[in-house]
């Protein structure tokens, strides 16, 4: 049983890179099976980040006529959002690992004239030439991926000189109640995990995103917080937003038996005791700390 979902703390990337037991072929799978797992939950959750979807798209500064790439775009709700932003003459390629998702991006864009196109690419190797688009998106993706490195490389070589890319994270764990809640309840009933999964709070201090975006060649980086609060009427809906957003712990804890998973469910409520809502809506409201980068390939 390897309780995913419970992270390993957030050193630093390079140390994330040797952590002992780290499997990356095994843990991108995992990741794959689970975000084609949620791929639907997913997409009907976004609304509760629409500040940061907004934030993101903004830092990217896009203009009609410009070619964009939605890495890790999940249901495509950026590319979306990217496709009308550069209309009239341009266009949005939105990829992701999982193909659920990709299904899920392109029915619900339908028929629409601008909508993006959807295909399968792993963004630690994607098929594309060099210097073939004019912006490169990814929400909530960098720290997902085994090797952040290479796939922030792949980032760069796909810009055309002076293109930009923004991206948003997770802040430092403490400011993200929305997930640590979720995973402290794992770390309390669960065994610790045989293989070590890299903290999806990772680059949450600024300093460490922009080593890792000036490391890949980027400049003119820029990064700001964007925090968000999210409502919840019960501690169960907490919880099954947690699932909704965590491909990885989705598919980990999907495999756990049932009796497990309900526990795990009624023992979240006491991590979220400090979070009961004040305003008399009842329920939970739950805060999270978000970074926004954007940062430019040089001309
Ligand atoms: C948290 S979701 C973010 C989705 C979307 N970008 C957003 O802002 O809502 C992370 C996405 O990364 C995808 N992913 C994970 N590993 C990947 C990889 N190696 N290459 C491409 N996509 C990957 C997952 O399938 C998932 O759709």
């Amino acid at each position: 049983m390897s309780p995913a979902g419970r992270d390993a703390p957030a050193a630093s990337v390079a140390a994330q890179a040797a952590l002992p037991g780290f499997d990356a072929r095994r843990f991108k799978a995992m990741e794959r099976a689970g975000f084609n797992r949620i791929a639907a939950r997913y997409a009907d959750g976004a609304h509760l980040r629409a500040e940061l979807a907004t934030a993101l798209l903004d830092a990217a500064a896009l203009a009609p006529g410009q070619r964009v790439l939605d890495l890790a775009s999940g249901p495509g709700l950026l590319a979306g959002e990217a496709a009308r932003r550069v209309a009239p003459g341009g266009s949005v390629l939105a990829t992701d690992i999982a193909e659920a998702m990709l299904a899920e991006g392109a029915r619900r864009c339908g028929a629409r004239a601008d909508a993006p196109c959807f295909a399968a690419a792993d963004a630690e190797r994607l098929c594309l030439a060099d210097a073939c688009v004019d912006r490169v998106l990814a929400g909530l993706a960098l720290f997902i991926f085994p090797h952040p490195e290479q796939a922030l490389a792949e980032m760069h070589r796909v810009l055309a000189p002076g293109g930009r890319l923004a991206l948003s994270v997770w802040g430092v764990r403490e400011a993200v109640p929305l997930i640590h809640c979720a995973q402290d309840t794992i770390a309390r009933l669960l065994p610790p995990p045989k293989v070590v999964r890299p903290s999806v709070f990772r680059f949450g201090e600024p300093a460490v995103l922009a080593a890792a975006l000036a490391a890949a060649g980027f400049d003119d980086i820029d990064i700001r917080p964007c925090a968000f609060s999210c409502h919840f009427d019960t501690a169960e809906a907490c919880w099954q937003a947690f699932l909704d957003l965590a491909g990885g712990a989705a598919e980990a804890l999907g495999r756990l038996p049932q009796t497990t998973r309900d526990a795990l469910q009624a023992a979240v409520a006491d991590e979220l005791e400090p979070h009961r809502c004040k305003d008399g809506r009842g329920g939970y409201l739950l805060p999270a700390l978000t970074l926004v980068a954007s940062a430019r390939r040089r001309g």
